[in-house]
This record gives C-alpha cells, sequence and structure tokens, in this order.
C-alpha cells in the first residue's frame, strides 16, 4: 500500500540547507497498523505528510497503492489526498465555525462527494450523532477529536495517517480516541499509520518504526 525507497527532504532556509529525512526506506502493507516513534525534530511529521501527499520528497520514490507519487503537481497530489487519505492531527484542526456535521461533510467535498446521510452515519460511528449540531468550542478533546476522525472516515480513504492523536488529551479520552482508531482498523481494513511518544500506545499497534535524525533506526513487531 505504501512504498518509500530512499525518500529525502531537504529544507532551504536562506542559504541553509536542512537535510530532515536522510533515506527513509519503508513499506505498509494493506490493513496493517504501524506506529512512528523518535525525538522531538527526528522528522516524523515530515515523512507523514510525505506519506499522506501534503507534501512531495526532494528524492527517492514513492508508491501508494501501486502508483509512483514523488514527482506528482500539487494539483494532482491533492486529488490523490482527497480519495486515498484521511489525516487526523494532534490539534484535531476542525473549522471553528462549522457544526459537527458540516466538518464531517467537508471530508466528503473534498472528495467530491454530497451525501449529508454518510457523514451523520459517521458521526454516529464515532458515538457522537447527539452532538451533529455543535461547533468545535462546545464539544470536548476528545468529542472534537472524534468528529476529526468522522471527517477522515467519511470517505472510506484506504489509508489513515494519525500524528499524535492522543497528544493533546487526558488519559481517558486519549484511551477512548486509541480504542476507536484500533476498532476501525480491525472493522475497515484501513491501513493506519500514527505518530506517538507514548510507548504504551505504541505497544497497540503491529509494528514500530523508530526515527532518529532522519534515519530509520529500528523495526519492531509487537
Ligand atoms: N517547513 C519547514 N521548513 C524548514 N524546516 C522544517 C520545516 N518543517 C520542519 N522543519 C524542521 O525539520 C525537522 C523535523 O521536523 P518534524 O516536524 O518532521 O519533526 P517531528 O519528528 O515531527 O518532531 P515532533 O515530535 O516535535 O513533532 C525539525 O528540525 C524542523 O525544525
Ligand atoms: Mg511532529
Amino acid at each position: 500500500m505504501i512504498k518509500l525507497q530512499q525518500i529525502t527532504k531537504t529544507y532551504t532556509l536562506g542559504k541553509r540547507e536542512l537535510q530532515v529525512l536522510k533515506g527513509i526506506d519503508l513499506s505498509v502493507e494493506q490493513g496493517e497498523l504501524v506506529a512512528i516513534m523518535g525525538p522531538s525534530g527526528s522528522g516524523k511529521t515530515t515523512l507523514l505528510n510525505i506519506i499522506g501527499c501534503l507534501d512531495r520528497p526532494t528524492s527517492g520514490s514513492y508508491h501508494l497503492d501501486g502508483k509512483e507519487v514523488s514527482s506528482l503537481s500539487s494539483a494532482e497530489l491533492a486529488a490523490i489526498r482527497a480519495k486515498k487519505v484521511g489525516f487526523v492531527f494532534q490539534t484535531f484542526n476542525l473549522l471553528p465555525r462549522l457544526s459537527a456535521l458540516a466538518n464531517v461533510e467537508l471530508g466528503l467535498k473534498y472528495a467530491g462527494i454530497d451525501d449529508r446521510d454518510l457523514a451523520v452515519e459517521a458521526l454516529r460511528r464515532v458515538g457522537l450523532a447527539d452532538r451533529a449540531n455543535h461547533r468545535p468550542t462546545e464539544l470536548s478533546g476528545g468529542e472534537q477529536q472524534r468528529v476529526a476522525i468522522a471527517r477522515a472516515l467519511v470517505k472510506r480513504p484506504p489509508v489513515i495517517l494519525a500524528d499524535e492523536p492522543t497528544g493533546n488529551l487526558d488519559s481517558k479520552s486519549g484511551e477512548e480516541i486509541l480504542s476507536l482508531l484500533t476498532e476501525l482498523h480491525q472493522e475497515q481494513g484501513i491501513t493506519l499509520v500514527m505518530i506517538t511518544h507514548d510507548p504504551d500506545v505504541a505497544r497497540r499497534c503491529q509494528r514500530i518504526i523508530r526515527l532518529k535524525d532522519g534515519l530509520v533506526v529500528s523495526e519492531e513487531r509487537t
């Protein structure tokens, strides 16, 4: 499903060049549940953004669902992202002026689908049918993350990428979000790649990939 070969990413800041990814080889099978760990600044988010077609590598090849995507244009990447990838972020990233339901519907609109019933069903699946008309400020952190998960999953993407999805939550809400994600992974056969700093979260995944200074330093099956 995901195959990266010798992926590098270099940022240019004025005259300085900063190589953040230094040659990543990584394969993730369809339906796998994988954790990415590593110190702050090791390149985890940069890597996830490349996997999710939010960003392009500087060099190397990347096949997503069989298609080489490393040198596509921004518009082509956006089209692939809309179909194939759902994102969940540490800070939820909901639109503050929209209701929970409207936020979930946005996940569909980007994929070119207009179907409110699907959005209602996704909210129901994450246990928030009775919060559909609440705005993000009228929801708890855990509830906001549920809305974000509904938004990611409503278009039924083959891949969900989560960047520290429990990082801003207390341990009880974090546990609920983790259970929800692992249930969805099992139920729908979604490929789920999750960045986490929490060893307990990582242990719930099938494989743990550790990054350090822009390189994969270990891979472990749990
Ligand atoms: N757009 C950018 N321009 C320049 N440098 C960047 C950019 N994005 C990230 N970096 C740098 O790349 C390095 C890796 O950043 P990244 O966000 O991938 O780390 P991370 O492993 O996700 O860290 P954290 O655990 O703190 O989230 C950092 O040193 C960061 O300062
Ligand atoms: Mg990060």
